[in-house]
């Protein structure tokens, strides 16, 4: 059985595959999957084999690297219609995190920069870029664990939300990468994982890999957050996020934003961690950004032996909400620690 020490996404060059973990199979089953085909790699997406924004954007770089390996196309015009095609293809897959879009535009400018030569050559430069984008997410990962860390040199313990941490990146994670970074400078934070309803994120992936690295990992119900925060357990809450707006608003797993709203009531802060990958420069607000709605029955029938629901009650199920920019306290990305209204100044 291997340990989530490792990278949660990788680039097998022999084989042109995307190596993934199936985090559907989480906590009970460990499973790589090697993905090749774009139908393999849409429904892992959709599915939730591999999730969290900067792993799906890195798994997206390599998908695309990979198919067009894969091409059979003989002219450079339909190399890149066949390309093109993919991207579409892939941005179409969830909605909600940015980081999808930037990885397949990352990848487009390498296209459009390499007009002219070898279609050998093309390939080699995505292949390239791809591999380049899987080593710079470690890299942000590791400076927002290092701000962070520095921020968090009094605390005891926090709150997260979902799994932001090295499951839904390539390591480290962005939310549980300062708990990594001050617990490899021998500063040992505890952690309260929200349970995070319906796919239970928080209780299978935050809690396995957090175990995994020896963190001390308490998994809470969600409506146990208000519990905790009232009673001075935790000192800060962390999360990560799919999509920031301009003016600071943010899209994370839904009850990301009730979460906020009770740690500002209690007065703790409330911090959201994220690469520059994630700051999407053409959402002016919260508002304009698209929440992913999921199927009912993730509500109503799954995790559970029969039905939990009548059958006519109907449930609604969006992926994430939004976070208002009042309501957090700073971001802490790869270039340091800004608040809400310096975003535009940091694009
Ligand atoms: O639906 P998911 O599991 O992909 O949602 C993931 C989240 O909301 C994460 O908090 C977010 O992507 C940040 S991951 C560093």
């Amino acid at each position: 059985m291997f340990n989530m020490n490792g990278e949660t996404v990788s680039y097998d060059l022999e084989n042109n595959a995307l190596v993934i973990i199936d985090q559907t199979k989480l906590p009970n089953e460990r499973i790589r999957l090697s993905l090749k085909t774009k139908e393999e790699i849409v429904s892992a997406i959709k599915e939730l084999k591999l999730r969290g924004a900067p792993c799906i954007g890195v798994s997206t770089a390599i998908a695309l690297a990979v198919l067009a390996n894969d091409s059979k196309a003989e002219t450079e015009e339909g190399f890149t219609e066949e390309f093109l095609s993919n991207c579409d293809c892939l941005i179409a897959s969830r909605p909600t995190a940015v980081n999808l879009s930037w990885a397949a535009n990352e990848m487009k400018n390498v296209l459009f920069s390499c007009k002219g030569k070898s279609l050998d050559a093309i390939k080699k430069a995505l292949q390239d870029k791809a591999l380049a984008i899987h080593s710079d997410d470690i890299s942000r990962c590791k400076r927002i664990g290092e701000y962070g860390a520095e921020l968090l040199k009094d605390a005891n313990a926090i709150l997260t939300h979902c799994n932001a941490g090295r499951l839904a990146c390539v390591k480290y994670g962005t939310a549980l990468a300062p708990v990594y970074i001050a617990n490899e400078n021998g500063h040992r934070i505890k952690v309260f994982a929200d349970e995070t309803r319906p796919l239970l994120q928080g209780a299978r992936l935050t809690a396995s890999e957090l175990i995994d690295a020896g963190i001390d990992t308490t998994v809470i119900c969600d409506n146990t957050a208000s519990f905790v925060m009232k009673n001075k357990m935790v000192d800060a809450v962390l999360v990560g996020a799919d999509r920031i707006a301009l003016n600071g608003d943010t899209a994370n797993k839904i009850g990301t934003s009730a979460v906020a709203v009770l740690a500002d009531y209690y007065n703790i802060p409330f911090y959201v961690c994220a690469p520059f990958s994630t700051f999407d420069k053409n959402t002016l607000t919260g508002e304009e950004i698209e929440i992913e709605m999921r199927n009912e029955s993730e509500i109503s029938e799954m995790w559970y032996e029969k039905r939990m629901t009548p059958e006519n009650a109907h449930s609604i199920n969006p992926a994430f909400d939004v976070t208002d920019n009042m309501l957090i306290t700073a971001f802490i990305t790869e270039k340091g620690v800004i608040k809400p209204s310096d975003i535009k100044n940091c694009l």
